[in-house]
């Protein structure tokens, strides 16, 4: 048993959790529906989060949520901050240890679609791994060989669709294209991921949803979209903006996501 886990156990009692949440740049308001809530910092889990990016949280919550246990990551590693791709493998380790069938991950996004405005949620149908980077590379068994088909679990996907409707939310779905960061794409290379057909792009999730599925984890990610990305709109992007506009599709996940695990 890793050293994470029993910190975990000690603190939060053994019982199993159904789901992991990861939450993205400025959607830390999910926290706030969880209820029993026991808050562990990153660091006292050894091998969770180290860095800090400003607007995501540094802490570990477990708690209820639509009727289910389950653990939020109130922030992620990212692939930019030291150039390992592997980095959340520990805590996504840790999370499926804790019984973690299912991954429900977030993040902030620009847009690169006239469908997905600024406040809007787009659902990632599938993902471009542009940095080209892999999370499994140095992995010495036959598992590094994932099968990366159907990543994003297509019945979730189908019932977060649903559950959208009946709570008034728009969800269109996309595929998301990762750039590494953390500088913010040219004008050009936005062109570029218009052609290569993704409709959002980011500087997370993709190495996370490889680690989840080489876990065995069942995987479903929505990104809230910031801005537009360089070069379709005349607001400035930065990462200051990024946090502003995440409020509101925070709004819609809290909503959202609840109803999801409800679900699971
Ligand atoms: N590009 C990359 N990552 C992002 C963006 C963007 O435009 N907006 C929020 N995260």
């Amino acid at each position: 048993m890793s050293k994470a886990l029993k910190t975990i156990h000690k603190i939060a009692g053994s019982e199993p959790i159904a789901a992991a949440i990861v939450l993205g740049s400025g959607l830390s308001a999910l926290g706030d529906e969880l209820t029993d809530k026991v808050i562990i910092p990153f660091s006292s889990l050894k091998g969770f989060p180290a860095g800090g990016v400003s607007g995501h949280g540094r802490d570990l919550l477990i708690g209820t949520m639509g009727g289910k246990r389950v653990a939020i990551l109130t922030g992620r590693e990212h692939y930019y901050e030291h150039g390992n791709a592997a980095a959340m493998l520990p805590a996504l380790e840790t999370l499926a240890d804790l019984g973690a069938k299912t991954l429900l991950l977030t993040n902030s996004a620009g847009s690169l679609d006239e469908r997905f405005r600024p406040g809007d949620l787009m659902l990632i149908s599938d993902h471009i791994n542009y940095a080209g980077m892999n999370p499994l590379i140095g992995e010495p068994t036959d598992r590094r060989f994932v099968n990366m088909v159907d990543c994003y679990a297509p019945d979730l996907r189908a019932k977060a669709k649903g559950l959208a409707e009946k709570l008034d939310i728009r969800l269109n779905e996309g595929i998301y294209l990762w750039y590494s960061g953390p500088s913010f794409e040219t004008v050009a290379e936005i062109q570029m991921a218009i052609r290569l057909g993704a409709h959002a792009v980011g500087m997370s999730t993709a190495p996370e949803v490889i680690l989840a599925r080489f876990l065995g984890l069942k995987v479903w990610a929505c990104s809230s979209i910031t801005n537009m990305g360089a070069g379709l709109s005349n607001e400035n992007i930065s990462h200051e903006h990024t946090k502003t506009m995440a409020v509101q599709g925070a709004e819609k996940l809290r909503k959202l996501i609840p109803a999801l695990v409800e679900e699971l």
